[in-house]
């Protein structure tokens, strides 16, 4: 393709003509020149023949995700700024819909979600802007950017073409539009492109529904370009013919092999890696997650030198206030407040060794442009310790109840975050009964006339407990705390409070009679600071209180500032719940860590007095708080053990046939095995016999197994039964990683422990398999890709040496 007739083609899809981007490669001579003229007079951003060009000349994307809402808008500029001197030319963000519309028709784009002013500001300080307004963004956002009241349609398909959905997207996008699509680049603006959804080869395969949202997209941004993201082992999958195709993947990927197949899909397409991840996001009750530096230096130095673009995710992650971080899944994670994200620029705007390695690299890069000096940044300060002077007893403060004889869930009582109480009477029971509770979402309480029972939590898939012998009519209390909704895979559909019902099993001469329990008294908690600033608060005298003694409720103290500025306050000594900060919502708390500290932005602060309120479902150990001068983000206090063996359990392969032996070939991408014939069994081990490298190390980054028709099995029931070895001294390499929908997580075993290396996966029910596919990690050398493997699939568990 000729330079000019790569013009044409930019205007073309400019202009959204429906044809094939790539399909054309000769125009007739008189719409050449009147393309030329065109491209002179007005600013344009479009595909050219392997490169982008801007103004018609190759431009190389240097794009720095930030999303504002994770950011005080105060400091919205010196981040950007900073983005900037790191010798960025971009900055990439997300538009969060349930942020924007977090009532059903009422929107708000200003103060914190003013996003025409945060592009503006981009733009002011030399950036442009690439804008994904989703409608679905993953991000580790309540959701994934969905607003909860779509699920009070109970039947809603989500990211389908659901009437109703693509209705309510519709609507969305055409606010949006209504706040940004005169600040293209085509009309002056900073915004060079526009993506469509979000990596939805990892959701469904569903091109039609794709086409709706670029539909809807395009309606509002007529002339900018649009991308789609998505992996490289999956973006055919809903790849649009006019749309261009960018790939996501994380450092230490084989940057070649993750373009190979657009390469020969699409030998004309710029190569973009539209979400570099160099960090990632922590989880409650998991290690504090960090990425090495070098390698995100080397694959931006890599793709930099090969004219590739990019957006490192994150460049700046900021924090996850109050309700909306989000959650993994399979399974249930909930994401932690911080969203630190192990990024160039921390979570509170400092600049990091990470920043000073990548800015030497960017440098090289600069295309002619001078690399800005680094603005200042906010020194946070140390406060000195504080008590908590009152405090306000939860069941002493419950609002007005709701009858209902059947339990509901919070969408249906119209509350879309919090926490709620289910409360009833039990018949006398004069044995200690099961109370199943089908399901927790995501975090209950349990009480008996007033006394604390035991906990319910979602994350180790806990459903019952013992309840002790009881008179008629004793009282029970199901208090439960929702998290985030998940933000990624088909559970994002993440209904709160309880899902289906209760039940007592009771022992009739040794017969289980099984009961639902009816006749509930619901109380509704949203998170409205109001709410909890309301209740009747008493002076508190104890400080420290024993386990038994935790008082589930709000904490209220004050400390005073002469010059506010950043800080981190310390939660050590708290339980569970949300913090205010000036009535601010701060952000989740967790004593099971690993994140101890919220970071509380200097901006918020005020000189003079300060409030601070505790709404601790479990209640404090201390009632103490001070403010730190670095975060505490990587401080665990493990309740359930990160691995999948016993002490001294080793697994007894001897006796057993393997399904399949065979060795695996070198290299990245999937590695398909056949069973010889269909095999049926609950548990699946994959023996490891050697390394490709010869090595000690076991790698995988994802499994599936494959049914009768070949089809990959769903993964949501699975649990890993036993790793002889995983490494999660620093990091989470569990063995749970094989099924974590992430190419860019994996099991591996620890240094040092030789081969054969084992895991033993919990299909969750039994079925029948014909194969399974096996996803090495995505390095080039493909450290600790195994060689010799041997396949097993048995009805009943795998025999254990202990
Ligand atoms: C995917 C998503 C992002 C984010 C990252 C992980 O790439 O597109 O929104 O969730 O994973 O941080
Ligand atoms: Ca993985």
């Amino acid at each position: 393709m000729n330079k000019i007739t790569t013009i044409c083609l930019s205007l073309a899809a400019s202009f959204g003509l429906s044809t094939s981007l790539f399909a054309h490669t000769k125009n007739d001579a008189g719409e050449v020149k009147h393309s030329t003229e065109i491209a002179a007079v007005q600013s344009d951003f479009a595909i050219g023949n392997g490169t982008f060009l801007l103004n018609g000349k190759p431009f190389v994307v240097k794009a720095a995700e930030l999303h504002y809402p994770r950011i005080p808008r105060p400091y919205w500029e010196q981040r950007i700024q900073l983005c900037k001197a790191l010798g960025m030319n971009t900055v990439c963000l997300y538009v969060f819909w349930n942020v924007h519309e977090e009532q059903h028709g009422v929107f708000n784009f200003e103060g914190q979600n003013d996003l025409a002013e945060f592009c503006r500001l981009c733009q002011k300080n030399g950036m442009y802007v690439i804008l994904r307004p989703g409608p679905y963004v993953c991000a580790e956002w309540e959701m994934g950017g969905l607003p909860w009241w779509l699920l009070k349609k109970k039947d809603i398909q989500l990211r389908t073409n659901d009437s109703y959905f693509l209705e309510r997207v519709s609507i969305f996008e055409k606010e949006v539009g209504k706040q940004v699509k005169d600040l293209t680049i085509q009309n002056g603006g900073p915004i060079i492109m526009v993506q469509v959804e979000n990596e939805y080869g990892a959701y469904a395969e569903n091109k039609e529904y794709v086409s709706n949202v670029r539909d809807i997209v395009r309606e509002n941004f007529r002339d900018v370009t649009l991308f789609q993201c998505d992996w490289s082992s999956n973006f055919t999958k809903n790849g649009l013919d006019d749309l261009l195709w960018t790939m996501n993947f994380g450092t230490g990927a084989n940057i070649d092999q993750q373009f190979a197949l657009l390469k020969e899909l699409r030998p004309e397409s710029p190569l973009m890696c539209s979400e570099f991840w160099s960090g990632w996001f922590d989880k409650w009750g998991a290690n504090h997650e960090t990425r090495p530096a070098d390698l995100m230096v080397s694959g931006i130095d890599e793709m930099l030198s090969k004219g590739i673009s990019f957006s490192l995710y994150m460049t700046h992650g900021g924090t996850n206030w109050g309700h909306w971080a989000g959650a993994n899944s399979p399974g249930y994670a909930p994401d932690v407040t911080s969203y630190d994200y192990d990024a160039p620029i921390s979570e509170s705007g400092q600049t990091t060794p990470k920043y000073w390695t990548l800015r030497k690299t960017l440098s090289k890069y600069m295309y002619g442009e001078k690399l800005p000096k680094v603005p200042a940044t906010i020194k946070p300060i140390r406060i000195p310790a504080f008590q908590f002077v009152e405090y306000a007893p939860i069941f002493q403060n419950l609002p007005a109840a709701k009858e209902d004889v059947d339990i509901h869930t919070m969408e249906e009582y119209d509350q879309g975050y919090g926490s709620i109480v289910y409360r009833t009477t039990l018949p006398g029971m004069s044995t200690k009964t099961l109370l199943t509770v089908n399901d927790v979402h995501d975090y209950a309480r349990v009480y008996l006339d007033g006394q604390y029972i035991g906990k319910i939590d979602r994350r180790n898939d806990e459903k019952q407990i013992m309840l002790p012998p009881c008179k008629k009519g004793a009282q029970l209390d199901i208090f439960v705390e929702a998290m985030g909704r998940i933000n990624y895979d088909i559970a994002i559909k993440d209904f709160k409070g309880i899902t289906k019902n209760v039940t007592l099993t009771v022992d009739m001469d040794g017969h289980p009679f099984v009961c639902d329990l009816k006749n509930w008294k619901v109380f509704n908690l949203g998170v409205e600071y109001e709410f909890f600033k309301n209740m009747k608060f008493k002076p508190l005298t104890q400080q420290v209180f024993a386990e038994e003694e935790r008082t589930p409720g709000c904490y209220r103290a004050t400390f005073t500032l002469d010059k506010p500025s950043d800080s981190y306050l310390n939660f050590e000594t708290w339980g569970k719940g949300l913090v205010y900060v000036n009535g601010v919502s701060l952000g989740r708390i967790w004593e099971i860590g690993p994140q101890q500290t919220l970071y509380v932005p200097g901006c918020w602060l005020k000189k003079g007095e300060n409030e601070v309120l505790v709404f601790d479902i479990i209640g404090p150990r201390e009632t103490r708080s001070e403010g730190l001068a670095q975060p505490l983000l990587d401080q665990l206090q493990v309740q359930k053990p990160l691995t999948h063996r016993a002490d001294g359990e080793s697994l007894d392969l001897k006796g057993e046939t393997a399904v399949a032996t065979g060795s695996f070939a070198s290299g990245n991408g999937w590695k398909d095995v056949k069973f010889e014939k269909p095999v049926t069994g609950r548990y699946l081990c994959v023996e490891a016999l050697d390394a490709l490298d010869g090595k000690e190390l076991a790698c995988i980054a994802e499994l599936y197994a494959l049914d009768e028709n070949g089809n990959r099995i769903s993964r949501e029931p699975w649990t890993v039964k036993y790793a002889d070895s995983e490494d999660v001294a620093n990091v989470n390499r569990s063995a749970d990683k094989v099924f974590d929908l992430q190419e860019s997580t994996y099991w591996s075993t620890v240094k040092g422990m030789p081969y054969p290396h084992a895991i033993v996966i919990d299909l969750g029910s039994k079925r029948t398999l014909t194969g399974i596919q096996y996803l090495p990690r995505m390095e080039k050398e493909v450290t600790g890709g195994i060689k010799g493997y041997k396949i097993y699939v048995k009805e009943n568990p795998f025999q254990m040496n202990h």
